[in-house]
């Protein structure tokens, strides 16, 4: 078999070892990819838009799609490989709208009864201002906006500020913002293979947004993931899925949207149960690189029949233990992104796993930092502690001038 990732970061190369170690042992190709993950999924360098990938895949005989990033599914990756006969594991455009409007999602969640916060639709500043009742206030740019277009303003400086970068500045385009309720609760994150109204939900994870240790400093791409079955009671996972998947995928099939792909669940536990506070069409990252080590079975026969509009839970097994993930990312990350520093030590971590994200091969074989956000290391363990000692061990074994990380992934929010 024949599978090609649409990507090229830390979630891709996950999912791209997640494929390669299936038993049934598939050939990997993943668009663009990187050198960094070439082991696990050869590089398709140097392909310009959808029709170009179309006619290298049928080229290829490529008999299974897996869409690693949103923005292709937005353009319409898996539409394009309808019409050719590719199965595609990724929705078509309007599913995709989950994610790529997030008014789209609002509006899907109230008319499908999806429990999620309050919101009101803004189009001017001075809406945006009268519909602000109280503080803490969350303000939601619509579309697209690498993960900048949401702001949780403490006071009314940080609101306008934000109505700023959107009214004027139009820093991110000509879009629409709304005004959410501000939910208060833990975060978890849980993702399905989802498949004609069927879904199987992976292993739940939470992940940590903020760059510095107690969550304090700006928000970022993340920096770390702790998965594990054991995360969330049992009544909890019952309710998630009785409230929040069940509804979401009856909706998926009464708005006709031929939803086969991941469907990733932001959800905040509220005093008064799940709430959804974002849709998103693909796996997390990073928490792809916390889930996905821990299944076991055929994980690229489970995507091929998804794809094909059969979910099949026999195919795939999870882990029990627990898998946590630690980001390594360089010295001004977030404000900007670095490139040029050699990375020492990848070579000693040899029984966990190292993600690359922003990495380049240099000339002697090693690699050096290209992007904010380097490599990620993930290592599994029977319980939290075990795996989090695992994976600190591992990422002391890796160093570049500058790197940033978090001491207190799987600690935090675990008191
Ligand atoms: N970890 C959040 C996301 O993938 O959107």
């Amino acid at each position: 078999m024949k599978i090609l990732i649409v990507g090229k970061g830390g979630r891709e190369h996950a999912l791209a070892r997640a494929l390669k170690d299936s038993p049934s042992h598939p050939e990997v190709y993943a668009c663009p990819g990187s050198e960094g993950m070439a082991a696990a999924a050869r590089p398709v360098p140097g392909i310009p838009d959808i029709a170009a990938l179309i006619a290298w895949m049928r080229h290829e005989e490529v008999d299974l799609c897996v869409a690693g990033e949103e923005a292709w599914l937005a353009r319409g990756l898996a539409d394009a490989c309808q019409a050719a006969g590719i199965p595609c594991f990724g929705p078509p455009m309007k599913g995709a709208q989950l994610e790529s409007s997030k008014i789209h999602a609002k509006e899907f969640m109230t008319r499908h009864r999806v429990p999620t916060g309050g919101f009101e639709v803004v189009e001017s500043a001075e809406a945006c201002r009268a519909a602000i009742r109280a503080y803490p206030a969350v303000l939601k740019y619509n579309g697209l906006a690498a993960g900048k277009g949401v702001a949780v303003c403490t006071g009314p400086d940080m609101a306008e500020e934000f109505i700023d970068s959107v009214f004027t500045r139009k820093q991110f385009g000509e879009d629409r913002v709304f005004v959410e309720e501000f939910l208060e609760g833990k975060e978890v994150s849980v993702i399905c293979a989802v498949s004609d109204g069927e879904a199987l939900y992976f292993t739940p994870a939470r992940d940590y947004k903020r760059l510095k240790e107690n969550d304090e400093g700006p928000n970022t791409g993340g920096m770390g993931a702790v998965a594990s079955r054991q995360l969330l009671p049992k009544e909890t996972i019952e309710r998630i899925q009785r409230e929040v998947i069940d509804p979401t995928l009856r909706g998926l099939v009464e708005d006709d949207l031929n939803y086969r792909g991941f469907l990733y669940f932001g959800i905040i536990l509220t005093r008064e149960g799940p709430k959804v506070l974002e849709f998103n069409c693909r796996f997390g990252d990073p928490e792809a690189q916390a889930v996905l080590p821990l299944i076991e079975g055929d994980f690229a026969q489970f995507l091929l029949k998804a794809a094909k509009g059969e979910i099949d839970p026999g195919l795939i097994q999870f882990n029990e233990g627990w898998c946590i993930t630690l980001v390594l990312a360089t010295r001004d990350y977030p404000r900007s992104s670095g490139s040029g520093d050699p990375i020492h030590g990848l070579d000693a971590v040899t029984d966990g796993r190292v993600y690359h994200a922003g990495t380049r091969k240099i000339a002697d074989g090693g690699f050096e930092t290209n992007g904010g956000r380097v490599l990620a290391v993930s290592q599994t363990g029977a319980t939290r502690e075990e795996a989090r000692d695992a994976a600190y061990a591992d990422l002391a074994k890796i160093s570049f001038d500058g790197a940033q990380f978090r001491t207190d992934i799987g600690t935090l929010h675990f008191e």
